[in-house]
């Protein structure tokens, strides 16, 4: 089975892979309109559930309008109009959906659902966000970034705010693909002791640097996230936007990165909080290349996950 959970669990020549084939189907497809099949149909007859616990924008569309292009069939499920995990366990939604579907794409909180739900289900199960990680927007971010340019491999990578799910793709994401990755945040929101640990010890190029401008140097790629994530506490917001404050990504802060660095926010952004309107819509942005680019590198996710 084909599961697509995590980016630490898949090789790196399968995520090359993934990358290769998701720029192929974008290019066979330039200026055709959105509705038109990828040749072949190759989801043609199999059923896709699309599965939401948190509210999506970008994964739900990109997902849903994916599996059209590949003839397949989009099945849009709001979790909350489910037995998910509810009157119901995980391993029976799984066991269920599995008898109806050919795939699963679950965005859920804990990852222990994701993990139970792609355990008891005998289709592929794809991790399309949880709490921990957002594997599907860090593979979009390095094909938009070798689209621009070139491999990854050696270069800098810039993290400003906490560690959140997306950030914890990213560290997984800097050893398959072997980039360095500077961590600039508050010591309130570093990374958890384990992951620091965990990236010591596979010689992760990672290091954590709360001075913005000296972690901005040099930088070939600068990325931040909303400051606060669909499941933290609301509550905190005004604390977490002190704790944050000095990590603004803004027009000074990005004029001290390499010149040619680009600026990735995976969205929706909170502007002027995280990042300024000025970096959002600057030159150096490709924040609705990162979002385009979600459907093809997703389009070949599922592919991937279906091939023997
Ligand atoms: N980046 C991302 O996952 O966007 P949505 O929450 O809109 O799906």
């Amino acid at each position: 089975m084909k599961h697509f959970l995590n980016i630490n669990e898949m090789s790196t020549e399968d995520l090359t892979g993934i990358l290769k084939h998701a720029q192929k189907m974008k290019t066979d497809r330039l200026d055709l309109p959105k509705g038109t099949y990828d040749e072949g149909q190759p989801l043609s007859q199999h059923i896709v559930a699309l599965v939401f616990e948190k509210p999506s924008t970008r994964t739900r569309t990109s997902f849903d309008v994916g599996v059209r292009q590949l003839g397949g069939q989009p099945m849009l499920l709001s979790g909350t109009e489910m037995h998910l995990g509810k009157g119901e366990t995980i391993s029976d939604t799984a066991r269920v959906l599995s008898r109806y579907v050919d795939l699963i794409m679950l965005r859920t909180f804990e990852s222990q659902t994701l993990y139970e739900m792609a355990k008891h289900s005998t289709v592929p199960v794809i991790n399309g966000l949880t709490n921990e990680s957002h594997p599907c927007q860090i593979m979009a971010d390095i094909m938009t970034f070798e689209e621009k340019r070139g491999s990854i491999k050696g270069k800098k990578v810039v993290w400003f705010g906490d560690s959140n799910n997306v950030f914890n793709s990213f560290l997984q994401a800097a050893e398959k693909f072997n980039f360095s990755l500077i961590f600039s945040g508050p010591k309130e929101l570093d990374p958890p002791k384990n992951l620091i640990k965990n990236a010591k010890n596979l010689k992760i190029d990672f290091k954590i640097d709360r001075d913005p401008i000296s972690a901005i140097k040099d930088a070939d790629l600068v990325a931040t996230d909303t400051w606060v994530s669909m499941h933290d506490n609301p509550e905190e917001k005004q604390n977490r936007h002190n704790q944050l404050k000095a990590f603004q990504v803004n027009e000074e802060l990005m004029s001290k990165a390499n010149h040619e660095a680009l600026f990735m926010h995976c969205l929706p952004a909170h502007r002027n909080e995280e990042a300024t309107s000025g970096v959002l819509d600057g030159k150096n942005s490709v924040i609705f290349d990162e979002a385009e680019n979600r459907l093809h590198v997703q389009k070949a996710i599922m592919r991937w996950c279906l091939s023997k």
